[in-house]
């Protein structure tokens, strides 16, 4: 674990190494509650109670994945928030390509295979710890070294571990390393306003982009369009059939089929 925080500057030089927690998150905001500084991180083994986002819970085992969470102090000026999650599928997505897994961002919060199967998802949570400074609890998953009949029935089908897509076992600490790395990077340039990089990063790894994706909007309405990269604010752009353009803030969006 040592090794994990010795190529960043800032991010994770305060850490905590645990066997088994329920989730990262929430130890995480307690130790901000108790003190924790910007940048720390909270990594675990395993967790009984792996969140994802919307409800979901997130498949979380011992000794094979990474787990971890990195406590993040908003600056007072910042870019929209609906960036924020970009720049960590970004970070993780270019983290990983440094293994050669052709790895890609899939909005708004997924880190993908070529095929579009699942190998890291982000959950982003904020909270005040005291009037004015508010947090980023930045939860980052990575599936790395599980094999295909390690995963439960229900996530066989869409998910998988840089294992398969690299065809060989990956230390989770050098993963780990290059993540933080790349994490702090984008976050130093998110954090000084710099988002056109971001964006331009963002479009090489694009996953989406052309595809024809269905997407349910908050009113519960179904959609379908062809997927046609982000705004400066972080949404999604989706050309309608009757060619207007329709823009997502949040949500998931499923591919229909390949059009480009
Ligand atoms: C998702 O794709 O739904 C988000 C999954 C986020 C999982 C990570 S694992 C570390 C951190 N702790 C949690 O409980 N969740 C996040």
């Amino acid at each position: 674990m040592v090794s994990a925080v010795q190529k960043t500057k800032w991010l994770g030089k305060s850490w905590q190494f645990l066997e088994c927690v329920g989730s990262t998150q929430d130890v995480a905001k307690e130790w901000v509650l108790s003190g924790a500084p910007h940048g720390a991180i909270v990594v675990a083994d395993m967790q009984t109670h792996g969140r994802g986002r919307v409800g979901r819970s997130w498949f979380s085992p011992p000794g094979k994945n990474l787990y971890f969470t990195a406590a993040l102090q908003l600056p007072h000026s910042h870019p929209p928030l609906g960036t924020l999650s970009l720049l960590v599928g970004v970070a993780v997505a270019e983290a990983l390509r440094k293994f050669d897994a052709k790895v890609f961002v899939k909005w708004a919060n997924d880190v993908v295979s070529e095929s579009g199967r699942k190998l890291a998802g982000i959950l982003i949570e904020g909270f005040e710890s005291v009037p004015q400074k508010v947090w980023a609890l930045v939860g980052v998953g990575i599936n790395v070294n599980l094999a295909e009949n390690e995963f439960p029935d229900d996530l066989k089908p869409t998910a998988t571990s840089l294992k398969i897509i690299c065809g060989r076992e990956l230390d989770r600490f050098e993963v780990l390393a290059e993540v933080l790395c790349s994490l702090e990077f984008w976050w130093e340039k998110w954090a000084g306003n710099e988002i056109a990089l971001l964006l331009q990063a963002y479009e090489r790894l694009d996953w989406l982009r052309g595809k024809r994706v269905r997407a349910i909007l908050p009113n519960g309405a179904m959609i379908e369009g062809i997927a046609q990269g982000i705004t400066a604010d972080g949404e999604l752009r989706l050309i309608l059939p009757d060619g207007t353009e329709q823009r997502l803030v949040a949500g998931d969006v499923s591919v229909r089929e390949a059009v480009s």
